[in-house]
């Protein structure tokens, strides 16, 4: 293949380089994974609605999320098991956040502890499981803090582990070499860290969560209204609207379609982002258009960085704010907070 030129160019690439196991365990999703292909068919059901005559010489695609500056709209998911993917890992792909200018999102589940992916000094955020042990979630927790991670992804939609059918067909463990920092072992089956994974978390602990950490806390995983508002009642700074990437609950609907109900619950109160399905700058300016603040890719940049390493990671998010601009100057956007619901519609029938 040529110099790959899109998202999609580097997953047919990693589909290539990894082995059978690696391979099923990133890119598979739970039961018959009709929420992980929903995810990526419904972007094609919104169309952009472009407004023209507009100077964008200066278009930019900055933007802030809870604060933070970031050169785009796009920030890289937690994604677990990254030296699976190449040995440069999470330290790899937090490099290339930084290079890039945005926010890397650590797994509970890495391959590389907390500290090493703080030397990187990539602009940071820890997702966090509630581990059955406190001794271990508290371990966890503080880690972040001293590492300098600047809030925490609660993700609430894995109380226990989604039906991955891929996995049980090729028996994927974290080979032995790979340590699993929160573990403190390699050769871990995905299995064997959700049943360390608490399925007894709750609403109340979301704010106690938060306090004990003195760190803001976005909630990971919410689809509808109602829970859109519990996370507002209960003191998160964030919601990401997410599936899980279609690893959990399958059946559920696309995270795009779920987050318009998401954004008017929430009315402005909190910020919104949303995750899933993310392969295209346009996907991501779509999602501003329904009222997210920003989206997080997850396989996105695994791909590139399975491909290729750092380099690779960076060449992907690299790729994804070049699309995110041109797909802002050609609405008539000068940047993402010009985006609006006006510059969006459902798709004409088909
Ligand atoms: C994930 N995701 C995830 N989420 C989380 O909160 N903690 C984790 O450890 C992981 N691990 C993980 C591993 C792999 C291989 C994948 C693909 C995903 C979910 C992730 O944060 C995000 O929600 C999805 O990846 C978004 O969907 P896309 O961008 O992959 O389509
Ligand atoms: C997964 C976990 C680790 O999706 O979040 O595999």
């Amino acid at each position: 293949m040529s110099e790959p030129v899109n998202v999609w160019d580097y997953e047919a690439l990693a589909a290539e380089r990894l082995e059978a196991g690696a391979h099923g365990y990133y890119a598979g999703g739970a039961g018959d994974e009709l929420t992980l292909g929903e995810n990526v068919e419904a972007y094609r059901r919104w169309q952009l609605r472009p407004r023209l005559l507009v100077d964008v010489a200066g278009c930019s695609t900055a933007t802030t999320v809870l604060g933070h500056d970031v050169s785009m709209p796009l920030l890289v998911a937690p994604v677990a098991f990254q030296r699976v993917a190449h040995p440069d890992g999470e330290v790899g792909m937090a490099r290339a956040a930084k290079e890039v200018g945005t926010i890397m999102c650590l797994s509970t589940i890495a391959t590389t502890p907390p500290a090493e992916v703080a030397a990187t000094g990539a602009p940071r955020w820890f997702q966090l499981y509630v581990f059955r042990d406190e001794g271990v979630t508290r371990d966890l927790i503080a880690q972040a803090r001293d590492n300098g991670f600047t809030a925490l992804l609660l993700t609430v939609d894995a109380p226990v582990r989604g039906n991955r059918e891929r996995d049980l067909r090729t028996g994927f463990a974290i080979p032995d070499g790979v340590h699993v920092a929160s573990m403190g072992r390699g050769g871990v089956t995905p299995k064997e860290v959700f049943d360390m994974v608490t399925p007894s978390l709750t609403w109340r602990d979301l704010e106690r969560i938060s306090s004990e950490a003195g760190l803001p806390l976005l909630v990971k995983g919410i689809l509808t209204a109602e829970d859109a508002l519990l996370s507002v009642e209960h003191g998160a700074a964030g919601i990401v609207v997410s599936n899980h990437g279609g690893r959990q609950l399958d059946g559920v609907s696309a995270t795009i379609d779920a987050l318009p109900e998401v954004v008017e619950a929430v009315a402005g109160r909190i910020e919104v982002l949303v995750d899933g399905g993310i392969r295209r700058g346009t996907d991501v300016v779509k999602a501003l258009a329904l009222g997210a603040q920003a989206v997080l890719a997850g396989r996105a940049p695994l791909w590139g960085l399975t491909v290729d390493g750092e380099a690779g990671a960076r060449r992907v998010l690299e790729l994804l704010r070049e699309e995110i601009l041109t797909a802002l100057q050609l609405i008539g956007a000068t940047s993402p907070s010009d985006v609006t619901r006006t510059h969006i519609q459902r798709a004409r029938a088909q």
